[in-house]
């Protein structure tokens, strides 16, 4: 599936820490597209990362180098010091679990409980940690019930916390969403991203590509911001929002809720409130003494920062 083939000389992490490392990174598909020109990024363990950037700057192209699905036409990437030119797909893949952007291009087997156990048979997971794994994914994302239903009879939206939950199985490292929130109901999305947010806190990094805002100012602890396949930006969300020039470039649109704080006029943009709680307690704090309610939100956020 590798588009290129590798031909620079073996890189090395050279004492860093990071998780993945990007250099000088540039992907050129068959047909000449410079998708990637020369991305460069870090991304320590633990993190909760964002990728964000308009439609073709190189977000899938760049993600799909992390688990070797592509190879670079040029630079390096490391993915726990390890150059993914010279390491085995299958090997990567105990790092890194990614979920397509659209499931059907993962789901294959004819069952749902197949269709999760099947990652961790090719992995050669004994059978009944296979099943208690499989068990414990399906549950996560609310399809134990259908574990015996065919894919096809799935909606969309199903068929995406399929794929998600064939990946969770695995339980790599690192977790690898590409526009996961896309074309879920509301209850679905804050299913999917609990989620993510509860392997988060047990330790695995994830790294979510993205167009919905709110959900970048709710999760993400990192948002790094892809323009004509570069890091234009890679930097905390409050940091993001509040650089108009980056926003601006990009197209990116700032969050109901960061919008309104700035409406409200007078606050500080290093205090841009991400979530509605958050906002609130800049209100609040507006207030002449006296006016302000110590009652919480009625209607809490979906995201749970700083809570
Ligand atoms: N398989 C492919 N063959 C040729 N060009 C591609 C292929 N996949 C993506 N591209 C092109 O590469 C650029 C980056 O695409 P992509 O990485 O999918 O961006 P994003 O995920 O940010 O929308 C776009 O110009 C896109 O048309
Ligand atoms: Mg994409």
């Amino acid at each position: 599936m590798c588009s290129a083939t590798c031909s620079a000389p073996p890189e090395t992490s050279s004492g860093t820490n990071f998780l993945i490392e990007t250099r000088d990174l540039w992907h050129v598909y068959d047909g000449g597209v410079n998708a990637l020109q020369g991305a460069n990024l870090q991304i320590q363990p633990g993190g909760f990362v964002a990728i964000v950037g308009s439609n073709g700057s190189g977000k899938t192209t760049l993600i799909k180098h992390f688990n070797g699905l592509l190879k670079p036409t040029s630079g390096s990437v490391l993915v726990n010091g390890m150059d993914t030119c010279r390491t085995r797909t299958s090997q990567l893949a105990r790092v890194i679990g990614f979920v397509f952007q659209n499931p059907d291009h993962q789901i294959f087997a004819s069952t749902v409980l197949e269709e999760t156990i099947f990652g961790l048979k090719q992995m050669g997971v004994v059978s009944e940690e296979a099943q208690e794994r499989t068990t414990r994914a399906l549950q996560a994302v609310g399809l134990y019930e259908m574990r015996n239903r065919h894919p096809r009879q799935l909606s969309l939206g199903q068929r995406q916390r399929l794929a998600t939950a064939s990946v969770l199985a695995l339980e790599t490292q690192v977790l690898v969403l590409d526009e996961p929130t896309t074309g879920q109901d509301f209850v679905a999305r804050r299913q999917i991203m609990s989620l993510a947010m509860d392997l988060n806190r047990q330790g695995r990094t994830i790294l979510v590509v993205t167009h919905d805002m709110t959900l970048v100012a709710e999760y993400a602890t990192r948002v790094i911001v892809m323009k004509a396949g570069q890091v234009l930006l890679d930097a905390t969300p409050k940091e993001v929002f509040s650089r108009d020039d980056i926003l601006r470039q990009t197209g990116l649109k700032v969050p109901p809720v960061v919008e309104l704080g700035r409406g409200l006029g007078a606050i500080d943009r290093a205090a841009t409130p991400l979530t509605l709680n958050e906002l609130y307690e800049v209100i609040v704090s507006k207030l002449p003494p006296g006016k302000a309610s110590s009652k919480s939100l009625r209607h809490k956020p979906l995201g749970t920062r700083g809570q």
